[in-house]
């Protein structure tokens, strides 16, 4: 057994006998003594073989190659003058070996066990096992499991209960598409992966189970980006009789105590809360980076005075014209390169103009009166040097293009400090959006999502007007959590239903368990799920989620360690009651 792990050893512990286990990291040969850092878990210790201490052990050192698995014992020493490394929490011992056993030996790794020299992503997920074994990457796993026991400790602490929901489901409403299960004992039937607990979480509610979690596998069949995974995690809360306040409460208690006890920072609470409609305004989404200004500035009223014909059509067909007002000289070649990177954002163009005391200068400025130039100035605050950058049409677009802007001069121009954390609430999202490609209304967030009192009478005849009791927790600019007060009585369901085109079969078929449960006393509820993954990922200090899962999926789906997906056998599939009939692209 080890005596101790090799992250540990200090001069306190010098003249000790020490066993230590471990992997080879690295091996230097120094005039004939060779050195080994020995890593585990905890961290490196160097080791020592020297050919005047025991030559056999030298000779047998002489053949140990990285990655190899070690026993070593010895006596702990201090390091010679000059040897110290102080970046090293060990640094200023080394283990001089008097015994050693190779406990496994290793083919030469594919990947260098080393945070500076990373191959690619495939060759990283391939041997995953190697790539885990990085510092950093252990940091990253150490760093998920403190926050999974922080979520824990402070949910079981206040009266949550800790609750199961099956893997194997009917389908649950998140919009995505399900991933199935065909069924072996019930032929041409199948199980669909849960998207989320979520029907069943509210039925917990209808149990009595008043505060419910659980660190909740998700499934989703969906195209995959840097923060989305097709299996993820959720932290999944459901409240009974809340409050949209007691829920904002209990989530900014928990997540204070993840960041107290996993890093240290005292987070303040409660978090700002800021409405759909003040967050489009501002900054052009729904998910602010709050961590800097550069705001987007609605100028349509000056704009469609003008003379420039972009921003006085766009006005006139009920569009926008927004503009940022950035304190920084851009060459004339950097502005044409931002306008070609708002172009991708969908918007046709952008104008700008430079300010020059109560003055504007730019190419438009013939079609700007003294008195527009002026107002323009005074509304966006701009002062001499800034620079005004413009986007007119329809105001979806404008805050697509310039939220997108914003991003990205953010970060170039360094606004905000890459470390900080800013959480904000954004609340009163509609009820309903409407779908892209079919025009249609569809839930904003889920179909039991209550309506705000106020708005519930626009629910027949004006259902765009209707604004949810509906949240989301955002940090940084990432959607890190969402969730509502769900609807727990059967007159408002239907009436939703109605307007987004369900009929009442249609329900019964796709939740009817949900809407039976509910005629047996469903106590007002609600909820949230944050993203683990999302929350793990930021904490690290990195957007990727992949960074933070042990064992994801790559950019096709696909888990090149183990090769899934793979082909299945007719056999296999005939159990299943199944056979292909694949379709060719
Ligand atoms: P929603 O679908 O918004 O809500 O998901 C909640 C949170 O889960 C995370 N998330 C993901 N993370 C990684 N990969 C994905 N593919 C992925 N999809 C979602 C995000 C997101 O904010 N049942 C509701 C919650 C509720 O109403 O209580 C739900 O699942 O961080």
């Amino acid at each position: 057994m080890r005596t101790h792990n090799c992250g540990e050893l200090r001069k306190k512990d010098i003249k000790k006998a020490i066993t230590l286990e471990g992997w080879v990291h690295s091996r230097r040969d120094h005039g004939g003594v060779i050195f080994i850092d020995l890593r585990d878990r905890y961290g490196l210790t160097q080791v020592v073989f020297d050919p005047s201490h025991n030559k056999e052990l030298h000779h047998k050192a002489e053949h140990l190659g990285r990655e190899f698995v070690l026993n070593v014992k010895g006596k702990l020493r201090d390091r010679k003058e000059g040897m110290v490394n102080p970046n090293m929490p060990t640094g200023e011992v080394e283990l001089l070996v008097d015994e050693l056993e190779i406990l496994n030996e290793s083919e030469t790794p594919p990947m260098e066990i080393d945070d500076r020299k990373l191959p690619n992503e495939d060759v990283r997920l391939k041997y995953r096992y190697l790539d885990l074994r990085r510092q950093s990457m252990q940091a990253n796993i150490i760093l998920r499991h403190n926050v999974v026991q922080a979520v824990r400790e402070y949910l079981n602490k206040n009266n949550f209960l800790e609750i199961e929901t099956p893997l194997l489901v009917k389908a649950t409403p998140e919009g995505a598409r399900d991933y199935i299960v065909p069924s072996r004992v019930n032929p041409g039937q199948v199980y669909a992966l849960p998207q989320s607990p979520q029907l069943y979480k509210q039925i917990l509610m209808v149990s009595g189970f008043d505060r419910y979690y659980q660190i909740a596998r998700c499934l989703r069949d969906e195209d995959l980006r840097a923060d989305r995974q097709p299996e993820f995690t959720q932290i999944d809360v459901e409240m009974s009789f809340p409050t949209q306040e007691a829920i904002f409460e209990i989530m900014e208690g928990m997540v204070a105590n993840v960041f107290e006890s996993a890093k240290k920072i005292k987070l303040k609470t409660p978090f700002p809360r800021l409405s759909y409609a003040e967050a489009m305004a501002r900054f052009g989404t729904d998910k602010p980076d709050m961590r800097f200004g550069l705001e987007l500035i609605d100028v349509t009223e000056i704009a469609a005075k003008s003379e420039f014909s972009v921003f006085k059509d766009a006005a006139a067909k009920g569009g926008k014209v927004k503009c940022i007002c950035a304190s920084h000289d851009f060459p004339r070649k950097r502005m044409d390169e931002l306008i070609e990177f708002v172009k991708e954002q969908k918007a046709k163009g952008m104008a700008w103009a430079k300010v020059e005391g109560t003055k504007l200068e730019s190419s438009i400025v013939k079609y700007l009166s003294d008195d527009a130039q002026k107002k323009l100035i005074e509304k966006t605050k701009a002062k001499k040097g800034d620079m005004l950058m413009f986007v007119a049409d329809k105001e979806s677009i404008v805050n697509n293009a310039l939220s997108a802007l914003r991003l990205k001069l953010g970060k170039e121009l360094k606004l905000y400090k890459e470390e900080g954390f800013n959480f904000a609430w954004v609340v009163d999202f509609p009820l309903f959006k409407s779908n892209e490609d079919t025009e249609k209304l569809e839930p904003a967030h889920h179909m039991f999502t209550m309506p705000n009192k106020d708005t519930m009478k626009f629910l027949e005849k004006e259902p765009a007007k209707v604004i949810a009791e509906c949240y989301d927790l955002v940090l940084n600019g990432i959607e890190l959590g969402s969730g509502s007060i769900r609807i727990h009585r059967k007159d408002i369901q239907q009436k939703v239903m109605k307007a987004i085109g369900i009929s009442d079969a249609e329900a019964e078929k796709k939740f009817g368990f949900l809407l039976e449960a509910f005629k047996y006393g469903a106590p007002p509820h609600g909820g949230i799920a944050l993203g683990l993954d999302r929350l793990c990922a930021l904490m690290a200090g990195t957007n990727d989620i992949r960074e933070v899962i042990a064992f994801p999926k790559n950019k096709a789906g696909q888990c090149p360690m183990d090769g899934c997906p793979s082909a299945v056998s007719d056999k296999e599939l005939k159990e299943v009651h199944l056979k292909w009939n694949l379709v060719k692209k």
